[in-house]
């Protein structure tokens, strides 16, 4: 197994699991000295192209962003979201994994659970490619946002979900909005670590959307922590230099380039 999917399992009850998202260069590098994990998400369909669900987002794109956040990347985990539709068959799954491990530098890709593709997982597992699990509020699946596994039923058949993504293989699964006593309950039965998006503290690690972090995506639900508002930050500056320009205060003599 690889040295660092070892180490991010090694984390399980010992210590929590840093992980954010990146489609970038410029943000991966700055993750990377404080993340074990960084994400490319499929996130990126809304958050970067305006799109309304993640369903279209292609693996060319995925890819692209992939090679950029590569170049940040020193140490942490590069997960990579599979597109939806990219791992319908064994085949697919096979060909595309490979594509996002081998040309786009991921080091692990992560997958959503349909309740159906255990043997997918399995198979990637088997031919070498690491696998990261993705359960409870599944985008590329679920039309309606819902907290997930919030009746005695529902945590059941979660429960059972997370079991049947361990034994084929995943070396850790998101938990996506799950209710903090069902989180609690995979966290507790799952030997793999468990990483967590508004599903409480008992997960074994957070990740975020790093847009929706910073302030910048103006996507704000109640799990999520606005660290910064950087869209303010942003205006400020861009009002400035408007400002300037239009003034002719920028640029100064000190910009300008002699020949
Ligand atoms: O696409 C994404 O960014 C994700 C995280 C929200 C877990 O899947």
């Amino acid at each position: 197994m690889n040295k660092k999917i070892k180490k991010i399992i090694s984390k399980k009850n010992r210590s929590k699991i840093v992980c954010l998202t990146a489609y970038s260069k410029n943000i991966s590098k700055i993750l990377d000295r404080y993340c074990d994990i960084v994400l490319v998400g499929d996130s990126m369909a809304n958050v970067l192209y305006g799109m309304e669900n993640t369903h279209k987002i292609s693996l060319t794109n995925v890819i692209d962003h992939t090679k950029s956040v590569k170049k940040g990347i020193k140490k942490s985990l590069l997960v990579v979201d599979m597109p939806k539709g990219t791992y319908k068959t064994v085949k697919a799954a096979k060909q595309n994994a490979k594509l996002i491990l081998k040309i786009a530098g991921g080091d692990a890709v992560k997958l959503e659970s349909n309740n159906k593709n255990y043997k997918i997982i399995n198979s990637l597992v088997k031919s070498n490619i690491p696998v990261m699990g993705h359960i409870g509020y599944t985008p590329q699946f679920k039309k309606k946002f819902s907290i997930q596994g919030n009746t005695k039923n529902k945590a059941k058949k979660l429960v059972k979900e997370a079991i049947l993504i361990e034994r084929a293989g995943a070396f850790s699964i998101v938990l996506e909005c799950v209710s903090t006593k069902t989180s609690k309950m995979i966290t507790d039965k799952l030997s793999i670590p468990t990483i967590g998006i508004g599903s409480s503290s008992y997960c074994d690690g957070q990740i975020l959307v790093t847009d929706d972090m910073l302030g910048l995506s103006g996507f704000y639900p109640k799990f999520v922590k606005k660290y910064t508002n950087l869209n303010r930050a942003i205006e400020k500056a861009v009002k400035q230099y408007s400002k300037e320009v239009k003034s002719i205060k920028f640029p100064k003599i000190k910009n300008f380039l002699n020949e």
